[in-house]
């Protein structure tokens, strides 16, 4: 399965809102096609997701996985999973501020608010209805996910445009501050 050209922030199908998945054809060569192909590239490129609209498949389904990741070193792991016609529900208003990229908005990195307690559910590959609960700064990368289904892109909700700031710049004045910041929250919320 190919990887495919990852869309970059401005193009409209980025910004429109994906369609439902029809759950009869999940298993079809097509939609099977579309999820390989997401996986391979989201791999490819060091994602800690991707979703399908930002390789120009205007549907509703992402997924996440990390592992060793080299853009993402502080991240906690997340096994590979797929979600189609995903919902998401926040379980409190507990917060945390963090700092994400998107293959989408090159060298671009911000703060955004996300919510430290969620309910993700959604079909997975097999056409399986799933539900779990999600705590602590593993959260954010579902809600990263699910947005972009919205049409919404990161630097749509960082609120301080002052966090807006280059890769190697992080890196080299804000990331260890930052690492540490998960660290914490990792060894409170255990993800
Ligand atoms: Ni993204």
């Amino acid at each position: 399965m190919p990887v495919r050209e990852i869309l970059q922030i401005g193009h409209p199908t980025l910004a429109d809102r994906a369609l439902e998945v029809d759950v009869d054809v999940i298993q079809s060569p097509e939609v099977q096609g579309w999820i390989d192909d997401m996986i391979d590239t989201m791999r490819d490129a060091n994602g800690a997701g991707i979703a399908a609209n930002q390789i120009g498949i205007p549907y509703r389904l992402y997924c996440v996985e990390v592992g060793d990741n080299p853009r993402y070193p502080y991240k906690p792991p997340i096994p590979l999973t797929i979600l189609i016609n995903p919902s998401l529900k926040f379980l409190s208003d507990n917060t945390f501020e963090a700092n994400e990229g998107c293959l989408s908005v090159p060298n671009i990195r911000g703060t955004v608010t996300r919510h430290l307690e969620i309910m993700v559910s959604g079909y997975d590959r097999e056409g399986q209805y799933q539900s779990f609960d999600v705590r602590g700064y593993s959260a954010g990368t579902w809600q990263h996910e699910h947005d972009h289904l919205d049409g919404i892109l990161f630097p749509h909700r960082v609120t301080d445009p002052r966090s807006f700031c280059s890769w190697s710049a992080f890196s080299e004045f804000h990331q260890a501050e930052f690492a540490e910041r998960v660290r914490r929250l990792v060894d409170k919320w255990g993800a």
